[in-house]
């Protein structure tokens, strides 16, 4: 990365101890004698992030993950257990709720205590003070406890300060959530002025499709770990199959290959049996020629051709197959197999290409192998599973 680093966590861990409350653990604690038990949960695993000035970033993962809590390590809220933080300027941070006001005061009261936190001077709040209480819509309750407020109308003050103090960090938890949709515009409009103006900005959401819409970049957390860190269509799909993994206890592994076939090549195109090509537009058409051998054996399989189009950690985009009946027949020799899409899907990023030969009849497995030379779709936005029309035909090379 060439930019300037502005946010930088190196190995950074964070250890919570939890004392345990359930009246089930409380005979242990008696059977063991001890007083209080207490165990450790490390929420923060050697974390590196290092964020460039001016990048938009993307933090996702499943509940539980961390991405609160390194959010709140990097506003400096938390002090990590070990590793170093470091982030230049000054941060706004839109945490999660609770954090950042105080309950007692009133809107107004937390205005001006948020802003001095922020390294405001009392005259500049007031000069800032018409617009943060506009932009918030809370003209009416300002004079209110906060503790009466609803967590929408907290979030709504909490985002107008944090806009409004001219930062150069921006670090946003998923709290935009707890607003009404019209609210949530007009920050999403605000953080792309933020974009424009150069700032740099970090917010966690659940909304998949805002990181590859907005994000420059997407990191994925699991189990206080940085899973990926990288594309934002690849981060979102590297967390749709974390969240995806979840399969029930027992499920067999990947029968094994019973062999016979050999896949030689797989070549992309724009036209059939065209010189290679690896970006693509959404709408092209796409052309793909697998080259594949039957093999003489005692045992030759009529075999079905398989291709499976993925995405970043191996997810599957959309597949291709050839027709029932009209696949790889069982006699020895080399064979081409012509895929045809229409139109490449509006799809982003780089995309590795799987061939897979299965058996006609009993759809075991007999070869597989995978390509691992991307294809670039551009201009697309759909990182998800998709019916893709196309056609194949096989015939004598
Ligand atoms: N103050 C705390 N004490 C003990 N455990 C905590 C504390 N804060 C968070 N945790 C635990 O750390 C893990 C990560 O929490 P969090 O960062 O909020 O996850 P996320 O925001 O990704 O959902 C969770 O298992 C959570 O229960
Ligand atoms: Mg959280």
């Amino acid at each position: 990365m060439d930019r300037r680093p502005v946010i930088v966590a190196r190995g950074v861990s964070k250890r919570f101890m939890t004392h345990s409350s359930k009246a089930t653990q409380l005979k242990e604690r008696f059977v063991k004698g001890r007083g209080g038990a207490s165990e450790e949960f490390w929420a923060l695993r050697d974390v590196d992030v290092v964020v460039g000035e001016g990048e938009t970033v993307g933090l996702i993962g499943p509940n539980g993950a961390g991405k609160s809590t390194l959010l709140k390590v990097l506003a400096g809220i938390l002090r990590p257990t070990s590793g170093e933080v470091d982030v230049q300027g000054r941060i706004a941070s839109l945490l999660e709720l609770g954090a950042g006001f105080n309950g007692e005061l009133t809107g107004r009261e937390n205005v001006y205590l948020n802003a001095a936190l922020l390294g405001l001077s009392r005259k500049e709040v007031d000069g800032l003070f018409d617009s943060i209480v506009e932009f918030s819509e809370q003209a009416p309750r300002i004079d209110d406890p906060v503790k009466h407020y609803s967590s929408g109308e907290y979030v709504k003050l909490a985002f107008s300060i944090a806009v409004h103090v001219d930062p150069d960090v921006l670090l946003v938890d998923e709290v935009l959530a707890v607003g009404d949709e019209a609210f949530a515009r007009k920050c999403l409009a605000k953080i792309r002025d933020f974009q424009l103006a150069g700032k740099t900005i970090l917010f966690v959401t659940h909304s998949l499709d805002l990181v590859t819409e907005l994000c420059t970049r997407g990191i994925v957390v699991e189990h206080g770990r940085v899973q990926y860190d990288g594309d934002p269509a690849f981060a979102v799909g590297t967390l749709r199959k974390i969240l995806g993994t979840d399969r029930p206890v027992g499920e067999p592994a990947a029968p094994v290959e019973i062999g016979g076939v050999v896949v030689h090549s797989a070549v992309a195109s724009g036209i059939r049996g065209g010189g290679p090509v690896g970006r693509f537009s959404a709408g092209d058409p796409f052309h793909l020629r697998v080259h594949c051998e039957v093999l003489a054996g005692d045992e030759v399989y009529p075999g079905e051709v398989g291709v499976v189009v993925m995405g970043a950690g191996d997810i599957p985009v959309f597949s291709l197959r050839t027709p029932k009946g009209q696949g790889l027949p069982a006699v020895p020799g080399r064979y081409v197999v012509d895929f045809e899409v229409d139109a490449v899907p509006p799809l982003n990023g780089a995309f590795i290409l799987g061939v897979q030969v299965d058996h006609a009849e009993t759809g075991l497995p007999i070869t597989a192998r995978r390509f691992d030379d991307a294809i670039w779709v551009e201009t697309g936005d759909l990182p998800g599973l998709l019916d893709v029309p196309a056609k194949a035909v096989v015939s004598p090379a």
